[in-house]
């Protein structure tokens, strides 16, 4: 048994507390937008974010979340409409689209650390994270355009 928080709600899963954290919320809690590729914690496809920090959530043992706050694409933003959606969605970044949450989700970590990243922050953040149809010139363009429209939100929340 394993009780945390799924995306802002308490949760229990009936499962061995070693059980990765993957398979608890794909098969367990029913939520498939965070992907299973590689299982070894060298692709990125799984990516969550665990008290916020991006975790590889195929490596995890559910026990390691054990009272903590689990986030997966579908918890990112309420309407799927958090700026890294939006921008990802204006430039029409995926291909395949299998990468794709556990890019997200590394890019969002990757901005509460680096508000306004260089080439080199986003290069570094994300190289984790494999896409099989080369979509990384694209996904550092919305990084980038996130990051403009989330400064710009914050500069908006400043001047009311
Ligand atoms: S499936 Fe977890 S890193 Fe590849
Ligand atoms: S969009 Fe196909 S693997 Fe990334």
């Amino acid at each position: 048994m394993a009780r945390f928080m799924l995306n802002g709600k308490p949760t229990v899963a009936d499962v061995d507390t070693d059980m990765p954290l993957l398979w608890v919320i794909r098969d367990e809690l029913n939520m498939t937008g965070t992907k299973f590729g590689c299982g070894i914690g060298a692709c990125g496809a799984c990516t969550v974010h665990v008290g916020g920090r991006a975790t590889r959530s195929c490596i995890t043992p559910v026990s390691a979340v054990v009272g903590a706050s689990v986030t997966t694409i579908e918890g990112l933003s309420e309407q799927g409409n958090h700026p890294l959606q939006v921008a990802w969605h204006k430039l029409q970044v995926p291909q395949c689209g299998y990468c794709q949450p556990g890019q997200i989700m590394q890019a969002a970590a990757l901005l509460s650390d680096f508000p306004d990243p260089t080439d080199a922050d986003i290069d570094a953040v994300m190289s984790g994270n494999v896409c099989r149809c080369m979509t990384y010139v694209r996904i550092r363009k919305a990084i980038h355009k996130a990051a403009a429209a989330m400064r710009q939100e914050v500069n908006d929340e400043r001047a009311v």
